[in-house]
């Protein structure tokens, strides 16, 4: 059946008039894509990728010569944590300047007050959080993809005018200002609540730092990946097998199979150098063991799945992590 947004896009047909019930379902429309529209505007900035393109410029190779510094993989989370960090860290200055928030609100001295009141604690709590919070955001920054680094570098400039407006509402309260206070206050946290909607459209909608192999499961039962004699021995080798990509390795007669698909951003692992039975994702650098998926180094933080294998006929079969119920014998009703 048609949707209402169809008629609006297309031509009118015979006997249409233009009208309220023509316009209504366009209206409604855009109310609810807005969003989509909003990340592709972002996308098409000039200014924007011009200054997304420069500090990938500066920061990558930074990032390449330390990529094996625990303090850095630690701030994705990575393996230690098994989740990303930041956006954990990114409730602390939202809940400690909406704090600020309600603190103003209630109360009702009229007095000019010079110093740190509980208001200013909180106020300075967040600004020290947001500190923390930048830095996890810029270090999952620098392993994100093309189109996403456009979005999440606008997030950061608007985490910055926010941390900027609150630094200035801190100054002013503690200086006794509190009407000023106030207003930089909000303004700091509704800018951090737009920050913070680019974020989650970025995890939500992007899957940005979300495991890319979180629904793998096929095939469910064992199935041909690849004639044996076809395998050479230590030699990464991408499979296919009902649409799950897979990476076999066969190393002093033991055979691997992993998910091929980066857990951390979908990077192709068969692409990667396998050393010492762990394989390196060419697009970061996270490291897994073949044996059981592992990771030993981030910024993945989720295990990559390993999936069993056996050689039947001269075939390579490979099974998914959730097999199959057995079917019930003839004559047995299921449960
Ligand atoms: S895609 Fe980022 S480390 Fe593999």
């Amino acid at each position: 059946m048609r949707t209402g947004s169809g008629q609006a896009d297309g031509p009118s047909g015979a006997g249409q008039q233009a009208g309220p019930a023509i316009s209504s379902p366009s209206a409604t429309t855009r109310l609810v894509a807005w969003h989509g529209d909003l990340a592709g505007w972002l996308d098409r900035l000039g200014w924007l990728r011009t200054l997304s393109d420069w500090l990938t410029g500066v920061l990558g190779p930074v990032r390449e010569r330390h990529q094996d510094n625990l303090v850095l993989e630690l701030l994705h989370g990575g393996r230690w944590v098994g989740h990303p960090l930041h956006p954990a860290l990114s409730d602390l200055p939202i809940g400690l300047w909406a704090g600020v928030m309600v603190l103003d609100a209630t109360d009702r001295d009229p007095a000019p007050r010079r110093g740190i009141d509980a208001a200013g604690m909180l106020s300075a709590a967040g600004i020290l959080a947001a500190g923390a919070t930048a830095l996890t955001g810029l270090s999952d920054w620098t392993v994100s993809n093309d189109q996403d680094r456009r979005v999440g570098l606008f997030h950061g400039l608007l985490n910055t005018v926010a941390l900027g407006l609150q630094g200035a509402s801190l100054g002013t309260r503690v200086a006794g200002h509190r009407g000023t206070a106030r207003a930089l206050g909000a303004a700091s946290l509704a800018v951090t609540g737009a920050a913070g909607y680019l974020g989650g459209h970025l995890v939500f909608t992007k899957g940005v730092m979300v495991s890319r192999v979180a629904w793998a499961i096929e095939p469910r039962r064992w199935t041909r990946a690849l004639q044996e004699a076809e395998l050479p021995d230590d030699s990464p080798t991408a499979v296919v097998a009902e649409g799950r990509q897979i990476m076999l390795y066969r190393h002093c007669g033991s055979l691997y199979a992993i998910d091929n698909i980066c857990s951390h951003a979908g990077g192709l692992l068969t692409r990667g150098p396998v050393a010492d039975l762990t394989v390196t994702c060419p697009l970061h650098g996270s490291r897994f063991a073949l044996a059981d998926g592992r990771v030993s180094r981030g910024p993945a933080s989720q295990p990559q799945p390993v999936l069993p294998t056996r050689i039947r006929n001269g075939w390579i079969e490979v099974r998914g992590s959730q097999p199959a119920p057995r079917r019930p014998a003839k004559g047995r009703t299921q449960p």
